[in-house]
């Protein structure tokens, strides 16, 4: 079943000369399980790309569908509950809340969502545990180091077990060593049945996906072939 289906998306941005096509006519579709990664310039249309696929934004013409859902066809509050519960989002630049503790960051979506306070505080240690930060739940975010912001940023996007994981380069300002981490927490939660769609520059850690694709001018240009289903397994095997 595809978590996330996009068919043909656009967004425009300004009017007249100063028209943007940020994004042209595209369609995407990850299943459960599956981890694309997206490729592309500066200003090729990536992020605007994520945006649109978690409901944070709205596309001038085509559909967005998230767990069989039509975000277009939804109220602003049923579209937000939908975005808390199934969608987790790690901004290009982290946007944690700088007056709440890591623990607190982790906690907020849920007690949004409903979760009570304890249970929500339960969680998020386990998912600060899982990315390896589990010490630094009482920390502010300026105590501690990037890498580390990083993994309470990648905490908060996968508690409560959300089915779609986006994620903007977040990778970006991390030495290899915790971006191959990253890399795997992502894989693993994709492996769980999560799917994901990750922005990357970095080829190497686009290798870690199951099929990339690439933008450019707010189209996709070009993509490689996901790992063969299981039709296809089953006819190679008859
Ligand atoms: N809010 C906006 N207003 C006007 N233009 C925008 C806005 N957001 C994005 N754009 C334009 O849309 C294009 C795609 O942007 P973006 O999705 O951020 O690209 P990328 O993430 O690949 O660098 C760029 O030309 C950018 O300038
Ligand atoms: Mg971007």
């Amino acid at each position: 079943m595809s978590v996330l289906a996009m068919t043909s998306v656009s967004r425009d941005h300004g009017a007249g000369a100063g028209l943007v096509h940020a994004l042209a006519e595209v369609s995407l579709e990850v299943r459960a399980g599956e981890f694309v990664a997206v490729m592309g310039p500066s200003g090729s249309g990536k992020s605007t790309l994520l945006t649109l696929a978690g409901g944070l934004d709205t596309p001038t013409s085509g559909q967005v569908v998230v767990e069989g859902a039509d975000l277009g066809a939804m109220r602003a509050a049923a579209r937000s509950a939908l975005r808390r519960r199934s969608v987790g989002y790690v901004f290009q630049d982290l946007n944690l809340i700088p007056s709440l503790t890591a623990a607190e960051n982790v906690m907020l979506p849920r007690e949004l969502d409903g979760v009570r306070a304890r249970r929500a505080r339960e969680e998020a240690g386990r998912a600060l545990q899982e990315v390896g930060v589990a010490d630094l739940a009482a920390r502010y975010p300026d105590e501690m180091s990037g890498g580390q912001q990083q993994r309470v940023a990648i905490a908060r996007a996968l508690v409560g077990d959300r089915r779609l994981v986006l994620a903007d380069e977040p990778t970006g300002a991390l030495d290899s060593h915790t971006g191959e981490d990253v890399m795997r927490m992502l894989r693993a939660r994709c492996d769980a049945g999560a799917a994901c769609l990750m922005v990357t520059h970095e080829s190497r850690h686009a290798a870690w996906a199951d099929r990339v694709v690439f933008l450019r001018d707010g189209r996709i240009v070009d993509a490689t072939p996901g790992r063969p289903g299981p039709e296809t397994l089953l006819q190679e095997a008859r």
